[in-house]
C-alpha cells in the first residue's frame, strides 16, 4: 500500500518535471475563471496564474484594492484572492502576454446558448470558444496544454485541435478537458473540497501535468481521468441530472397543493432512502442559472442531431416542466389577488438566481416579474446582492416592453422595509437567509390588507406567518386550503 503510494507520487513529480508547468494563463475571468485560478494560485505558490479577460472593467474589479468591489460575490472569496493576488496570481488584460509565457492555458470563456442561425435557442454558440483558439494558435511559440474549462458540447476537442493545428506555428498543443463542478454561492468550499476533479484526455503527460497541479490539495483518489469525450459529456449529464431531481420535486409539488400533501414532507420521506439522497429536492419557483437551462438544451440538441429524438425529448421535458414552474407561480399570484394584479404594489425579495450570488442569469424572478408586469402590476424588488442596473437589463433583455416601461413599472429600493410599506403582496425569489429574520409583524402591520406573502422559496415559517394572519401560500404545500 505505502509504496503504491510512494510510487504515484514519484510518478507525478517526474511528468511534472516533463511537462514543467511555471505559468498558467486562463482565458475569462468570469463566475469559473477567477475563483477556480484563485484558489488553483492559492493551493500551487510555485506557480505563476494569470486571469486575462477583454472585459476592462472586470479585470480594474478584480484589481481593485478594495475587495468589496471584486466583479463577483462569492463567500470566501476575498480571503483567496487577499492571499494569492500579486503573489502567484494576477488578472490583466493583456491576452497575448499571457498566452506566450504559459506552458498551459485554460480556456474559461462563456458557452451561452446560441441566439441566431441553426440550432438558435438550443445549440451552444462556440464563437467566443473558436477566437480563444485561433488567438492561441496565432501567439503560441512553445509547445502548449490547452484545457477546455468551459462547458462544452462532446466533440469539441476536435474541432480546437483542427483549429489549433491548422492555424499554429508548427507547435504542439495538448488538449485536456477540465471541466468545472464549483456551483456558485459555495464556489470556494467546492474548489477546496471537490467531490471529483474530472480531466478527459489523450496525452498521457499532458493528463498527469494537469493532475499534479490538483494534487496539491486533492486526494489522488478524487480525480478522475478519462477520455475526453466522456469528460466533456460527462459534464452536461451532471448538470442534467441535477436539473432534472429538481424538475421532478418541482412536479410533484404542484401535486402536492392539489391533494393537501407537504411537498417539504414529501422530499424528506424520499431523500431519506439512501439510493435517492436528500440533496437536489428543494423545491422551488424554478431553477435558474447559467448552466442548467443551457447546458440541458445543448444536450437535446446533441441527442436530436444525432437523430436520438426519444432521448431529446426526455431530457426536454426537464426545462419544460421548470417553465410551466415559473408561470404556474405567477398565475397563482394573480389568481389568489383576485385574478387581478394591475396597479398593485407587490414586493419581490431577492432577485439573483440563488442565494449568496449577485448572478441574475436565467433568474426564476425576472420570468415571473415579467409576467406580473404584463398584467400591469407594479413591482418593488429588493435583494441584498444584486443592483438596479442590473435588474433593469434583465427585464430590458426580454424585449417584452420598452425600457421605459420596466422602469415606470418597477422599483429598485436598498431597505426591505421600506419596500413592504403599503405592498399588496410579498413574493418570495431567492431563498436569502435574512428573510427569515425579518420583523414580520412590523411588515405586516404596515401591509394593506389582506397581506399576501407568495413563498417561492418555502423559507418563511409558515406558523408564524399563519399567526400574523398573512395569506400565506408556500410553494408545495397550499396552507389556506385546507
Ligand atoms: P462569464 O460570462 O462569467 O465569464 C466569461 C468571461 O470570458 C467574460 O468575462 C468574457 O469577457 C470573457 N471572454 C469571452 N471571450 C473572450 C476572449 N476571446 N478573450 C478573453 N476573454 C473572453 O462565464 P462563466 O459563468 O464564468 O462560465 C464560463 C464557462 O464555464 C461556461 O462554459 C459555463 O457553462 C461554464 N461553467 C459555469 C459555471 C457557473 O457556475 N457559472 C459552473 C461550471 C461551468
Ligand atoms: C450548477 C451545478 O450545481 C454545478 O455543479 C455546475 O458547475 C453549475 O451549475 P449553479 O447553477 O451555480 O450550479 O447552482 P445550483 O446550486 O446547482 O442551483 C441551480 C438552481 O437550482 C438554482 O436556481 C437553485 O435555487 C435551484 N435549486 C437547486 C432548487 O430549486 N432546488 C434544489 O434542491 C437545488
Amino acid at each position: 500500500m505505502m509504496s503504491k503510494v510512494l510510487f504515484q507520487k514519484k510518478q507525478t513529480i517526474d511528468y511534472k518535471l516533463m511537462m514543467n508547468v511555471k505559468k498558467i494563463a486562463c482565458i475569462g475571468a468570469g463566475y469559473v475563471g477567477g475563483p477556480t485560478m484563485s484558489v488553483i494560485a492559492q493551493k500551487n505558490p510555485g506557480i505563476i496564474v494569470t486571469v486575462v479577460d477583454l472585459n476592462q472593467a472586470r479585470i480594474d474589479a478584480w484589481n481593485d484594492s478594495d475587495l468589496n468591489n471584486l466583479p463577483i460575490y462569492e463567500p470566501g472569496l476575498a480571503d483567496v484572492i487577499e492571499e494569492a493576488r500579486g503573489r502567484n496570481l494576477f488578472f490583466s488584460t493583456d491576452v497575448e502576454k499571457a498566452i506566450d509565457e504559459a506552458d498551459m492555458i485554460f480556456i474559461s470563456v462563456n458557452t451561452p446558448t446560441k441566439t441566431y442561425g441553426k440550432g438558435k435557442g438550443q445549440a451552444a454558440d462556440l464563437k467566443f470558444i473558436e477566437l480563444c483558439a485561433r488567438q492561441i494558435a496565432s501567439v503560441a511559440q512553445s509547445d502548449k496544454i490547452i484545457v477546455e474549462k468551459s462547458t462544452l458540447p462532446v466533440r469539441t476537442a476536435d474541432a480546437l485541435k483542427s483549429i489549433l493545428d491548422n492555424t499554429g506555428n508548427g507547435v504542439n498543443f495538448h488538449i485536456l478537458s477540465n471541466p468545472e463542478f464549483l456551483a456558485e454561492g459555495t464556489a470556494i468550499p467546492d474548489l477546496q473540497s471537490p467531490d471529483r476533479v474530472l480531466i478527459g484526455g489523450e496525452n498521457r503527460d499532458a493528463i498527469e501535468a494537469l493532475v499534479g497541479i490538483y494534487e496539491a490539495w486533492v486526494p489522488r483518489e478524487r480525480i478522475l481521468t478519462t477520455n475526453l469525450w466522456s469528460s466533456e459529456l460527462s459534464k452536461l449529464v451532471a448538470n442534467a441530472f441535477l436539473a432534472q431531481r429538481v424538475s421532478s420535486i418541482n412536479a410533484i409539488s404542484e401535486l402536492c397543493e392539489v391533494t393537501g400533501a407537504n411537498v417539504d414532507e414529501v422530499a424528506r420521506a424520499v431523500g431519506t432512502d439512501s439510493r435517492i439522497g436528500p440533496k437536489f429536492l428543494k423545491s422551488s419557483v424554478g431553477f435558474g442559472g447559467s448552466c442548467f437551462q443551457k447546458d440541458i438544451l445543448n444536450l437535446v440538441y446533441i441527442a436530436r442531431s444525432y437523430n436520438l429524438h426519444a432521448v431529446a425529448n426526455y431530457w426536454e421535458q426537464v426545462i419544460l416542466l421548470n417553465d410551466h414552474q415559473k408561470s404556474r407561480f405567477a398565475e397563482k399570484i394573480i389568481r389568489d389577488m383576485y385574478n387581478t394584479v394591475n396597479g398593485k404594489r407587490i414586493v419581490f425579495l431577492g432577485w439573483a438566481f440563488k442565494k449568496d450570488t449577485n448572478d441574475t442569469r436565467e433568474s426564476a424572478a425576472i420570468y415571473v416579474a415579467d409576467h406580473l408586469l404584463s398584467e400591469e402590476a407594479n413591482i418593488i424588488i429588493y435583494d441584498p446582492k444584486v443592483t438596479a442596473e442590473q435588474i433593469y437589463r434583465d427585464l430590458d433583455y426580454l424585449g417584452t416592453r420598452s425600457s421605459e416601461e420596466n422602469k415606470r413599472l418597477v422599483q429598485v429600493v436598498e431597505d426591505p422595509y421600506e419596500a413592504c410599506k403599503d405592498a399588496h403582496a410579498i413574493a418570495v425569489l431567492t431563498e436569502w437567509d435574512e428573510f427569515r429574520t425579518y420583523d414580520w409583524k412590523l411588515i405586516k402591520e404596515q401591509m394593506k390588507r389582506p397581506s399576501f406573502v407568495f413563498d417561492g422559496r418555502s423559507v418563511l415559517d409558515s406558523s408564524l406567518m399563519e399567526s400574523l394572519n398573512f395569506t400565506y401560500y408556500k410553494i408545495g404545500s397550499d396552507v389556506n386550503q385546507k
